[in-house]
This record gives structure tokens, sequence and C-alpha cells, in this order.
């Protein structure tokens, strides 16, 4: 499936990182001028490659990374969803405010914006940092949860949760899942959770010795 990415900031690079590492091929917009792009894409090039707005939008699967109060502004004029999917990044504050400036969860804001897209959150919780450096982790793999109502929609991104390298958790329905990983107030969002390869344990006889 193609992939696409609307916001080139941190979330929208990090995540064009992993898809880097992962040999997988997308196209990502900002606001602006492709062009404006070119150096801060620098190696990622040209496997992720920098394109206008609606060209990213038209990908199968589009994760959205965009500041709150520009979701109105990056969603605006795009071509129809037509079911496609759209990965809900965002939460809705406001740097450097960090309580909610809105009384929905994103993913019902995003859904409001693109009601014929289906949407699946993910990706809104883990750090940039985290995001890049989940290949690092020596066989142990960095938990990415997600949510969705679509049924297919949630396989098609767990297939790439998976593509990745994390190891993708199926929180449920969008609003349930929302509850739990959208930042600020979700008792899942910012908890960094590896689930461990093979765990070294002492050895009985050094421990009773
Ligand atoms: N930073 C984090 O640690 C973190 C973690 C998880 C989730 N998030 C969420 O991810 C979202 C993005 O955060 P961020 O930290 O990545 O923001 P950021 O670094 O400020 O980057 C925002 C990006 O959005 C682009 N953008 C703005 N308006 C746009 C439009 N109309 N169309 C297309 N692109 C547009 C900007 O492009 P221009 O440069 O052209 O304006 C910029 O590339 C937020 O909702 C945030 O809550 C952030």
């Amino acid at each position: 499936m193609s992939i696409g990415i609307l916001g080139a900031g941190k979330i929208g690079r990090a995540f064009a990182h992993a898809l880097f590492s992962a040999g997988i091929r997308a196209k990502i917009a900002n606001s602006r001028d492709p062009l404006s792009l070119t150096s801060a894409l620098g190696e990622l090039q040209p496997l992720i490659t920098p394109v206008d707005r609606d060209e990213a939008a038209s990908a199968d699967i589009v994760l959205v990374a965009v500041p709150w109060s520009k979701l109105p502004t990056a969603f605006a004029g795009l071509p129809a969803w037509k079911n496609r999917i759209v990965i809900d990044a965002n939460n809705p504050v406001e740097t450097p405010l960090i309580h909610s400036v809105h009384p929905l969860f994103s993913s019902e804001v995003v859904a409001q914006l693109a009601p014929d897209a289906r949407i699946v959150k993910a990706f809104n919780y883990l750090q940039p940092h985290q995001m890049v450096a989940h290949t690092q982790l020596d066989g142990h793999k960095r938990v990415q949860f997600y949510a969705g109502d679509d049924k297919h929609a949630k396989a098609d991104v767990a297939a790439l949760i998976d593509e990745l390298g994390f190891l993708g958790v199926d929180l449920g329905s969008l609003r349930e899942g929302s509850r739990l990983i959208q930042y600020p107030g979700g008792v899942l969002a910012g908890l960094d959770l590896i689930k461990a390869d093979h765990i070294r344990r002492p050895k009985l006889h050094n421990v009773l010795r």
C-alpha cells in the first residue's frame, strides 16, 4: 500500500525515518513548497519523497501529524478520501500548554474533517526519538498501541506497524483507544513499553550463594 505523510515536523519526520529504516517508500508534505523539505529530509530521500499536500494525501495510508490548530487547514481542499486510511497521530494540545484545548478526542475531530476516511489512532504518544530508535533495541520490540473502528483499516495499519519493527497492540475502538493513549490524560500516553525478546535471569546458585 502507498504511504503519505501530512506534516513534516518532529513526528512526521520521525515516522518517515522509521519507514526509511524499514525500506518503505513514502511521500511527505508540509504546508509549503516541497523544495522546502529537501535539506530537512537529507539521506531519507529518495525513498521518502517531498511532494505537495494533495499528492501526499492521495496515498492509501496517510499519517497526519500537524499542530492541533492547523488540522482544519491541513485537511482543507484535499482529494476525496474514498475510504482510504488516515492515521491520526495528533493530540489536542498546543505547545507550551499541557492541557487539552478541545472537548472531543483528536480522532473525533479528524473524523469530522475527513468523514469519508477510515481513521486509525496511532503514533501519537511516543516521542520522536523513540519512534526513530525502535530499530536499535537489540532484538527487543517497542510497543505501538493503535485503535480504530474499521477492522480492515486496523489490520492494514497493524501490518505496517509490524513491518516497521514495532509490536502492535490493539486497544479496541477509536473512542476507547483514544481515551487511553491520547495526550494529555490517557493512562497509556507517554508509556514507552518494550517487550523483551529474552530476559537474562541470574543463575540460581549465584543468588543463593
Ligand atoms: N512532538 C512530539 O513529541 C509529539 C509526540 C506525539 C504526537 N505529537 C503530535 O503530532 C502533531 C505534530 O506535532 P510535531 O511536534 O510533529 O509538530 P511540528 O514539529 O511543529 O511540525 C508540524 C508540521 O506540520 C506542518 N503543517 C502545518 N500546517 C500544515 C498544513 N496545513 N498542511 C500540511 N502540513 C502542515 C508543518 O509544516 P510547515 O513547516 O510548512 O508549517 C510542519 O511540518 C501534534 O498534533 C502533536 O500533538 C507530537
